[in-house]
C-alpha cells in the first residue's frame, strides 16, 4: 500500500496484470490499452537493474531474458480488485493465461460457433484458449503438441482432435477438416509453427499469432498463399483485453452465481 493508494485495504485481493499501460497515450484514451504507445511489461527489477530471479536461468531452455519478478511493487493500475472468494490459484491464472486465451478468441479472432480451430501448443495459454474455444461453440477444435501429457490435457478442455505435432501438421489438419480448419491459434512462440499457420486455415481463414517468439528470430510466410486465398494473419497482446473491465467478471458478471456453481 503505497502513499496515494485510496481505494484498497490490506487484505482485499487483487489480480497482477504483467502488462502495464501508461493511460495517457492516445489508445490508451480511446480505451484500447492493450495497444498502449508506452506500455511496460518489464517485471519488477532489482536496484541495480537485474532481474530478481536472473540467477534460477542458467538452464539452456530458458530464455536469456532472465525471469521477472512482477508482485514486489506494482502502480495501483497494475492492480485489479476481486472478490475474496477467488481462490489465488484460480486468480493468478486469470491474470495471464487465461485472459489471453480467452481474448485472442473472442476480441481478437471473434470465432462463431460451430466453426473448426487448430491451437497449436497446449500449455497454460494452449489449454485457455481451447477452454475459451468451447465457450465460443466451435465445433472441431484441433489440439497440436509434442506431449502427450499436454494433449489429454486438452482432451480434457474440450479438443475434439489431438496431433503428436509432426511436420505434417497442415496435411494432418486438412485431413480432419477437409479443407483446413477456420482459426488457428499459435501458442507456443516457435517462427517455425507460426509460419505454418497460414498453411492451415482454409481459404478465408483467419491466423492469430499469441505465442511470443524470441526478438531476433524471423518468420518466414507465405504471403502470396495469404493474398491470393484471402487469410488474415494477426497478432495478440493480452487478449485485446481490459484488465479492470475483464478480471472482474465473478464480481460483477450476472453469470457469477453459475461460475461459483461448476467452481
Ligand atoms: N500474446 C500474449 O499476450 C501472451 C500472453 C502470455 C503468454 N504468451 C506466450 O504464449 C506462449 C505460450 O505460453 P504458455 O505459458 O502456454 O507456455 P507453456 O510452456 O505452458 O506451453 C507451451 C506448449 O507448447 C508445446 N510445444 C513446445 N514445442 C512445440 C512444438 N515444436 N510443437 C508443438 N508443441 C510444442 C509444449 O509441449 C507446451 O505444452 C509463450 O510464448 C508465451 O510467452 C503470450
Amino acid at each position: 500500500m503505497g502513499e496515494g493508494v485510496t481505494d484498497l485495504e490490506e487484505g482485499d485481493h487483487v489480480i497482477i496484470t504483467w502488462f502495464q499501460p501508461c493511460l495517457r497515450c492516445s489508445s490508451c484514451a480511446e480505451g484500447r490499452t492493450w495497444v498502449c504507445d508506452n506500455a511496460s511489461s518489464e517485471g519488477c527489477l532489482l536496484p541495480d537493474g537485474s532481474t530478481p530471479c536472473a540467477r534460477m536461468t542458467e538452464r539452456p531452455s530458458l530464455p536469456r531474458r532472465g525471469l521477472h519478478g512482477g508482485v514486489r511493487r506494482r502502480p495501483r493500475h497494475a492492480l485489479v480488485p476481486i472478490s475474496r472468494e477467488v481462490p489465488f490459484d484460480v486468480a493468478a491464472l486469470i491474470g495471464c493465461s487465461v485472459v489471453t486465451g480467452f481474448g485472442a478468441v473472442v476480441n481478437d479472432a471473434g470465432v462463431q460457433a460451430g466453426r473448426s480451430a487448430l491451437v497449436i501448443g497446449a500449455g497454460g495459454v494452449g489449454l485457455s484458449l481451447i477452454m475459451s474455444l468451447v465457450a465460443a461453440g466451435a465445433g472441431k477444435i484441433i489440439a497440436a503438441d509434442i506431449n502427450p501429457e499436454a494433449l489429454a490435457l486438452a482432451e480434457e478442455f474440450g479438443a475434439t482432435h489431438t496431433v503428436l505435432s509432426n511436420g505434417d501438421l497442415p496435411d494432418t489438419v486438412r485431413e480432419i477438416t477437409g479443407h483446413g480448419v477456420d482459426y488457428a491459434f499459435e501458442a507456443i512462440g516457435l517462427p517455425e509453427t507460426i509460419g505454418i499457420m497460414p498453411d492451415c486455415v482454409r481459404r478465408g481463414g483467419k491466423a492469430v499469432i499469441v505465442g511470443l517468439p524470441p526478438e531476433d528470430a524471423p518468420v518466414s510466410i507465405d504471403a502470396l498463399a495469404l493474398a491470393e486465398q484471402g487469410k488474415t494473419l494477426i497478432g495478440s497482446n493480452y487478449g485485446s483485453t481490459v484488465p479492470a473491465r475483464d478480471f472482474r467478471c465473478w464480481r460483477s458478471c450476472t453469470s457469477a452465481a453459475y461460475c461459483r456453481s461448476i467452481g
